[in-house]
């Protein structure tokens, strides 16, 4: 694999884990809220994000690249009510929509097919992540300021499975 390819793999790597960073942060301050159900939530979307990493080194790995980890950025400690978490989380997953496009645009560009095919996976995946926290935005935003809504959304999410 070329090597602009690979470095850009490894960039994406370290956005990925930094995802996963941030989706910890966010649920460390919603346990602090006493939302165990949201807090579940974002546990799990830090474990997928983990798995984007991986799928990239292992492609990495299997093409003879060289996998490089860099620093993980500090995530912010404060992110407001459950909906500004939402808000950020959208902003932050269109922000990876961006580098992914990016990545593919890169991919063609090298003709690096492979790769193409490969981050065509994350293409369809980050369609699913923006409409999913839309659709948690769209229904805080409804919920507004009715603590009891809350709470039962709160045990809505706190039921999400794994994978
Ligand atoms: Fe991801
Ligand atoms: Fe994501």
């Amino acid at each position: 694999m070329n090597e602009q390819i690979n470095k850009a793999l490894n960039e994406q790597i370290n956005a990925e884990l930094y995802s996963a960073y941030m989706y910890l942060g966010m649920a460390t301050h919603l346990d602090a809220e006493s939302l165990p159900g949201f807090a579940h939530w974002m546990k799990l979307q830090a474990r997928e994000e983990v798995e984007h990493a991986l799928r990239l080194m292992d492609h990495i790995a299997d093409r003879g690249g060289r996998v490089e980890l860099a620093a993980i950025e500090q995530p912010p400690s404060q992110y407001g009510t459950p909906q500004d978490v939402f808000e950020k989380s959208l902003a932050h997953e269109q922000e990876v929509t961006r580098l992914i496009h990016q990545l593919y645009a890169l991919a063609v560009e090298q003709k690096d097919y492979p790769a193409q095919i490969m981050l065509q996976w994350f293409i369809d995946e980050q369609v699913e992540e923006e409409k999913t926290a839309g659709e948690i935005l769209d229904t805080l935003r409804r919920i507004g300021d009715r603590g009891h809504v809350l709470v039962s959304f709160d045990r809505q999410l706190g039921s999400r499975q794994a994978g």
